[in-house]
């Protein structure tokens, strides 16, 4: 592939894509150059049947070894908040705009990198494909990254989160922060606020469920 050519995932879709056959192409993707730095494909996980899907950015440290979503730190908030906020975390997909983990040495650590343009595009039809087979009620961004990315580079979080907005993509679709927001938040209280803000915003989410099954 020749060093400029922007790379996309499409050509590795399969035809019939089914949750199963897609973690399995994903698995050999190397349509951008995040292949190299990360330890393998983290592929969305949840349910066939799954309600609503939370989109992140891009696997952290620790899903990067453990080849899963948000297992790690931001992970355990996410949890909790989704079960404060009455989501079923059965009943929830979680997947990342980019599938591999970009990220820098820093000493040993290994310090998380924004996934530019065209990584986000290379990656978007894994996460479109996902969106077909799940065709969720509801579709979450979390974080500004994801959010740009489903929504429009014009999307502000900090303006627009916890509100629903008109989209193909899902009959319900919003944008709140990413959960590793809170875990940044300078001192316990601005934590607690936060983390109050986003449970505040998945109730929207939960409210619009709710409605969908009556
Ligand atoms: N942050 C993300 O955006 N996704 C993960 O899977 C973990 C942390
Ligand atoms: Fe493929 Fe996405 Fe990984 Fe890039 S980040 S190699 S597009 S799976």
């Amino acid at each position: 592939m020749p060093v400029d050519d922007p790379g996309t995932a499409a050509p590795l879709v399969p035809e019939r894509p089914t949750l199963p056959r897609l973690r399995e192409a994903a698995a050999g993707c190397r349509a951008c150059p995040l292949w190299k730095t990360g330890t393998q494909t983290v592929f969305g996980e949840g349910q066939a049947q799954a309600e609503v899907v939370l989109v992140g950015e891009q696997p952290g440290d620790r899903e990067d070894r453990e080849g899963r979503p948000f297992v790690g730190p931001a992970g355990r908030v996410l949890d909790e908040a989704l079960e404060e906020a009455g989501i079923d975390r059965r009943r929830a997909y979680v997947t990342n705009a980019v599938k591999h983990f970009k990220w820098q040495a820093r000493g040993k650590r290994r310090i998380h990198q924004k996934p530019n343009a065209e990584e986000l595009a290379a990656c978007r039809p894994w996460l479109d494909a996902e969106l077909s087979v799940l065709r969720p009620e509801a579709l979450v961004a979390l974080g500004a990254t994801a959010a740009q990315s489903l929504l429009g580079r014009s999307f502000r979080v900090t303006k627009q989160r916890g509100v629903p907005v008109e989209s193909d993509l899902a009959p319900h679709v919003l944008a709140t922060v990413h959960p590793s927001s809170i875990l940044r938040a300078p001192d316990d209280e601005a934590r607690r606020e936060a983390y109050a803000a986003f449970v505040d915003d998945l109730r929207v989410v939960a409210d619009l469920l709710a409605a969908a099954r009556r």
